[in-house]
Parts: C-alpha cells; sequence; structure tokens
C-alpha cells in the first residue's frame, strides 16, 4: 500500500481550501503571494527550457545496467536443440518459459513467451476475442452488438485507448487505495452480459501506485459475472519494480480465480520491458492451461515464431528470480533518488498547502499528482509555456477525460535529476497559479 500525501483537495470545498492556504502564507495576501509566483514564473519561461516529464522511460543510466546481455550471443541452441537462429518454437524457447514461470509461480504450459512488447499482446488479444472468441466463448464478442470495457481510473492511457479503438463503451472506476471501487465493479459485471472485461495494472498502478490488496484479487476472483465471457486484462508491468526494501505484495489472480471456481477469467500480461530495454525485451501472456493451449493455435496462424534470439539472451541474462531481484536493485539504485527528489520538492513548496495532494509509491515508474479540482489543464498548460512537458491532463481517464480535472501523472525516470529538480520546482509554482486563479 502506498502513502497518501494530504487530503484530495478536489474533495473539499474552496473555502476551506483557501482558509488553510491563507494560513501557509501568511503574512502574504492572496494577491501578493500570485505576484511573487508569476515574477517566479517569468523568470522561468526567459530560460527557454525544454524538460519533458510526460513518458515512463527509464534512463540511459539505467539501461545500460542490462548492457551484459548482448555476450551471450553465441551458441544460440536451446536445451531442447531448437536452434534459436531458425523459425521454430512459436510459444517461446523453453528456458524462456520456465523463467517467466519461475518468476510468476505458474507452470509452463500456462505460458507463452512473445515479441517485444506486453501492449502488443493485449491489443492481439482483445483483437482476438472480438473477430475469433477465446477459449470458452459460444460467440467472439463482434457478433453481440455493443460492448463495454471497465476502466479503473486514474490508469493507463494506452489500455484505455485500445478498447476505444475497437468501439466498446469505456465506463470509468475510481480507484480506492486498495484498488478499483469493488462494490462498484460487482454491481456492472453482475448486471450486464455487455460488460466482457476489465483493465488493471495491479502492482504499482500506472500511475496511482497502488498495489491491489488480497480482499480486492479475491473479489475480482469470485464475482458473479452475467457475461460468461468475462475476462480480466491483468497487467502485471511492475511486479518485480521496487524502489524499497519494503515491497509491496501481490496475490496471484489466475490461482484465486481456478480456486474460485473461475479458472479462464484471467489473462496476465508482463514484460522486460522496464527490466531490460523497453521495446527490446520479451514479452510474456499467462493464463489457464487451457486458455493458453486455445491462443497457441490461432497464433500459429499468425507468426511462425517471435524473437528466441532475445529470449535466449534474456533467459542468460536474467537467469533466475534471485539474478533478477539482484537486477532490479540496481535499477532501483537510480529511481529511488528520482522519486525522492519529486516528494521532497514537493513537500517543501506544497506540503500544507491543500492545494495538492500525491501518493509516494514503493514502487513502479509513477507518481499520481492531484491538484485543486478544475485546475490540472490549466496546469499543464502554464507548465508547457515554462518549456516542461507533463502528460496531458485528463490522459489518466477514459476518452481522455478527467470528470474533476485533478490529476496529473509524473514521469521522474527519464530526466537526469537536475533536469527533474528544475521540472518540478516549475510545477509548483504552476500548481500554485493555478490555485490562485480559482480561489481569488
Ligand atoms: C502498465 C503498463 N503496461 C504496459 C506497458 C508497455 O509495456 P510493453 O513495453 O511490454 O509493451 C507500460 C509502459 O509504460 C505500462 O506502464
Amino acid at each position: 500500500m502506498d502513502e497518501v500525501m494530504e487530503m484530495p483537495p478536489g474533495r473539499k470545498p474552496d473555502i476551506d481550501v483557501r482558509r488553510a492556504y491563507e494560513k501557509k502564507i501568511a503574512p502574504l495576501s492572496l494577491t501578493e503571494r500570485k505576484d511573487e509566483l508569476l515574477k517566479q514564473y517569468e523568470e522561468y519561461k526567459k530560460q527557454g527550457l525544454k524538460l519533458d516529464m510526460s513518458r515512463g522511460k527509464p534512463g540511459s543510466d539505467q539501461l545500460d545496467l542490462s548492457m551484459d546481455l548482448f555476450k551471450y550471443a553465441k551458441n544460440l541452441v536451446s536445451e531442447d536443440g531448437i536452434d534459436c537462429r531458425n523459425y521454430g518454437a512459436m510459444d517461446g524457447i523453453i528456458e524462456a518459459k520456465r523463467l517467466f514461470a519461475s518468476l510468476f509461480n505458474l507452470s509452463v504450459d500456462q505460458i507463452i513467451v512473445g515479441g517485444n512488447s506486453s501492449l502488443n499482446l493485449m491489443y492481439d488479444l482483445i483483437s482476438k476475442a472480438l473477430l475469433l472468441g477465446l477459449n470458452g466463448f459460444k460467440q467472439p464478442w463482434g457478433k453481440q452488438g455493443k460492448l463495454k470495457f471497465l476502466c479503473p481510473s486514474p490508469g493507463y492511457d494506452r489500455h484505455f485507448a485500445i478498447t476505444e479503438q475497437f468501439g466498446f463503451d469505456l465506463i470509468t472506476i475510481p480507484m480506492t487505495s486498495e484498488g478499483p471501487d469493488m462494490d462498484m465493479v460487482e454491481e456492472l459485471v453482475s448486471k450486464d452480459p455487455s460488460v466482457k472485461g476489465m483493465w488493471s495494472i495491479p502492482m504499482y498502478s500506472n500511475p496511482t501506485g497502488i498495489t491491489l490488496s488480497d480482499r480486492v484479487v479475491r473479489r475480482l476472483a469470485a464475482m458473479k459475472t452475467a457475461a460468461d465471457d468475462f475476462i480480466i486484462m491483468w497487467d502485471n508491468a511492475y511486479q518485480f519494480h521496487h524502489l524499497y526494501e519494503t515491497q509491496d505484495t501481490l496475490l496471484d489472480l489466475i490461482e484465486e480465480c481456478r480456486r474460485a471456481g473461475h479458472p479462464h477469467r484471467a489473462y496476465m500480461f508482463s514484460s522486460t520491458s522496464k527490466i531490460t530495454f523497453p521495446g527490446a525485451g520479451i514479452a510474456v501472456v499467462a493464463s489457464s492451461p487451457e486458455n493458453i493451449a486455445y491462443l497457441k493455435k490461432q497464433i500459429a496462424i499468425q507468426t511462425i515464431g517471435f524473437d528466441k534470439i532475445n529470449q535466449m539472451l534474456h533467459v542468460r541474462f536474467l537467469k533466475d528470480p534471485e539474478n533478477l531481484k539482484e537486477h532490479m536493485k540496481k535499477q532501483a539504485g537510480f529511481l529511488r533518488p528520482k522519486f525522492e527528489t519529486v516528494f521532497n520538492i514537493l513537500e517543501k513548496n506544497l506540503g500544507g498547502k491543500n492545494i495538492a495532494y500525491w501518493h509516494k509509491p514503493r514502487g513502479g515508474y509513477f507518481i499520481s499528482f492531484n491538484v485543486m479540482k478544475g485546475c490540472a489543464r490549466r496546469v499543464v498548460e502554464l507548465a508547457k509555456e515554462a518549456g516542461v512537458t507533463l502528460t496531458p491532463a485528463g490522459a489518466t481517464f477514459p476518452y481522455g477525460n478527467d470528470p474533476d480535472d485533478t490529476n496529473i501523472r509524473l514521469a521522474p525516470s527519464y530526466p537526469p535529476i537536475d533536469e527533474l529538480e528544475k521540472a518540478i520546482e516549475i510545477l509548483c509554482v504552476c500548481v500554485e497559479i493555478a490555485a490562485l486563479e480559482r480561489l481569488q
């Protein structure tokens, strides 16, 4: 569970926020404080900065950690005699399946190791569900009229974009500190057979940093759904991406679904994008043995095989769960100071002012930052004019529409620390200016 800083300003009346803020900036008046901030803002604008905090890419120092992977490019034959340089092993080499099986506590018949992107596997699964149907479907989704997909929000814009592109109605599900609002999820799935699935980033979620509680995972596994072809898209992108010694833990949804009598409900995705190289890692889809057997038959029409050379390099470089853990500690060594830089500057400039709140996740790649209701777009616009690119306001909600206009996703991983410091200082000034425009 992550730590929540401050109260959600969007949920407090402006009058309370103004009182608390005035107290904090005293003896300055609101007008005096705004003049002071505008002066700082103009100074920043003059500097012609170009700082980008918009996407969660690893820094180049993190990428350097995996360069030894290329040393293993010799004798590229798998233990069962498959030459990785040639066609074959459509569902992945046995060594790669075994590595993911041990990482996620699954058996190898529950796993397909794919190409360079888990997002691509997710897109592919949704398109297969629509056009062909998946294991256990009576009919492909595409033959069943207008459909809906549940989108816990704030969430990942690229998830929402997939289901939007395929014409689903996207239903926003609020996130609580334990994960998606399960009362609402249960209500919707139990009554409406057109609700076909749900997105979830169960650990160190993008962007909230939240890890789903055991209770939420069990409810997802056990809930009764009106649709007998309902699936959960379990995007386990950040299971190994801890920042601290004290780590979140996550229940295994595939196992919980099996125990609850819904063994084919969960499809899990992951990749080494934020372990080795984004765009040049290896990705995995996992589910019940029956779902995976069915999927393999479909994929066998689509490809003769994924990139087994990269699979072999990854297996040799990452070795086993213990070694991967050590590797991820090195990654955290670069990431943690960046996250802490952001927390410290936010606390110094905005702490106690009641006009912003944020989460302190224990892992992942993002900080979910919330400003006063109705101010997020304005903050992003002000930051842009001062040379700081942030993820567009609203991007973390279906259709790019944050109903409270309050959430901004901060991605601290890519910029070097000195740039990050400047970007967050500027962000804080923008947050206060936008708040003052509303409070005055
Ligand atoms: C939650 C989540 N899933 C998937 C991805 C992309 O993964 P991949 O590179 O495996 O396609 C990202 C990238 O930021 C992400 O945050």
